[in-house]
This record gives C-alpha cells, structure tokens and sequence, in this order.
C-alpha cells in the first residue's frame, strides 16, 4: 500500500465514523434541522451542544424554553433573550447564573425563530402540541430597544403567569 492510498483510506475510516455518530440512536434527528445547525454554530460555545450548559457559566435550556412556549409571555420571554441579551442573576433548577447572555439581533427572523423552536423543541421538550414560533413572532418584538436586565426582569413575569 502506498502512502498515499494509506493516507486516503484513513480519510474514509474518519468520514465513516462521523456518519456514523451523527446516525447513532441517541441522537435522532431534530425536528427543527436549520435550527440545530444555528444552534451548533452560535449557542453551543456557552450552552454545549446538548444544552446541558455549564455551571456557573450559562444555565441548562433542557426545562424552561419548553414551558415558555405554552404561554404569551413565556414565547415572548424566548425572542426577547435572543434578540437583546439577558443579563443578571436567574435560578434555574436550584443553580444561580450571573453572567451575561449575548444578543443575537443580527440573526433574520427566520433563522432566530428556527433556532428557538429547536431549543424548544429538541432541547427542552415542549409538548408537540405546542405552537412553534414563527418569523413574525420574532419581526414583531424587533423595535424595543430594551437591556439585558430588562430582558431578566420580564423572565420572572414571564415565569409566574397564569398557564393559559
Ligand atoms: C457567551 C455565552 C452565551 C452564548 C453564546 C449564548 N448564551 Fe444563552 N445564556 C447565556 C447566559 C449567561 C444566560 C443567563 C443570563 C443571566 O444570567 O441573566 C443565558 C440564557 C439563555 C436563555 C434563557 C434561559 C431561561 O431559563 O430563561 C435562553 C433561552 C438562551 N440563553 C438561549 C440561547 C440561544 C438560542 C443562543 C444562541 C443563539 C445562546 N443562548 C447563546 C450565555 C450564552
């Protein structure tokens, strides 16, 4: 075998073992593909590619985003968070987080929606009975101009409204 045909057979066995991965049973396919991918490419650094985020750093999105979708202020609370930031101390199962949340505004409609359902969806397990967000539903909240803390504070209203 010559090196260079060596040196191609270990690029196959890597690509073979990649498909494999991203096939395996763990893992089934997101319902909110695009969104996984935006996901993987802006979120993960922080959250990790699971969600499961990282103590002290950013908190876990695998509970909340799935509850947040079910009422107004709660769809409202995940499109403010990636539109202007969040910033300040949030509890999320018994942990504290105090640490500062980017804005993503510069994301279209679009691809912020998708990103969201895919958090809330794959990630957090709303109810497949729950409505997704849509483009408009992001388009609409685009104009506040709020803070990172104002964002914080609307979390806790958010949090303690009625279910519908
Ligand atoms: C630089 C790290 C970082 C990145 C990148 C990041 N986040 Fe966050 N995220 C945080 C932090 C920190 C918080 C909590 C902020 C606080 O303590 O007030 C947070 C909070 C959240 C929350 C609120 C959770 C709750 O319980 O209310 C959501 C939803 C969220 N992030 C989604 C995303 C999405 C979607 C992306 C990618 C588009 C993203 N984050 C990218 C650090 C990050």
């Amino acid at each position: 075998m010559s090196a260079r045909s060596r040196g191609l057979g270990a690029r196959f066995a890597l690509v073979a073992l990649l498909a494999v991965g991203a096939a395996s049973a763990e893992d089934p396919a997101p319902r909110f593909g695009d969104g996984a991918a935006t996901f993987k490419a802006n979120c993960a650094v922080c959250h990790r590619a699971t969600g499961v985020g990282q103590p002290g750093l950013a908190p876990p999105l695998l509970s909340y985003p799935g509850r947040y979708l079910e009422r107004p202020e709660g769809r409202r609370q995940l499109v403010l968070t990636v539109l202007y930031g969040m910033f300040g101390d949030i509890l999320v199962d018994e942990k504290h987080y105090n640490f500062k949340m980017p804005e993503f505004a510069r994301l279209d409609d679009a691809t912020l929606a998708d990103v969201l359902n895919f958090v809330a969806f794959d990630l957090s397990r709303a109810p497949a009975s729950a409505v997704p967000l849509a483009p408009a539903d992001i388009a609409r909240e685009r104009a506040l101009a709020l803070s990172g803390e104002a964002v914080r504070r609307h979390r806790a209203e958010a949090l303690d409204a009625p279910a519908p």
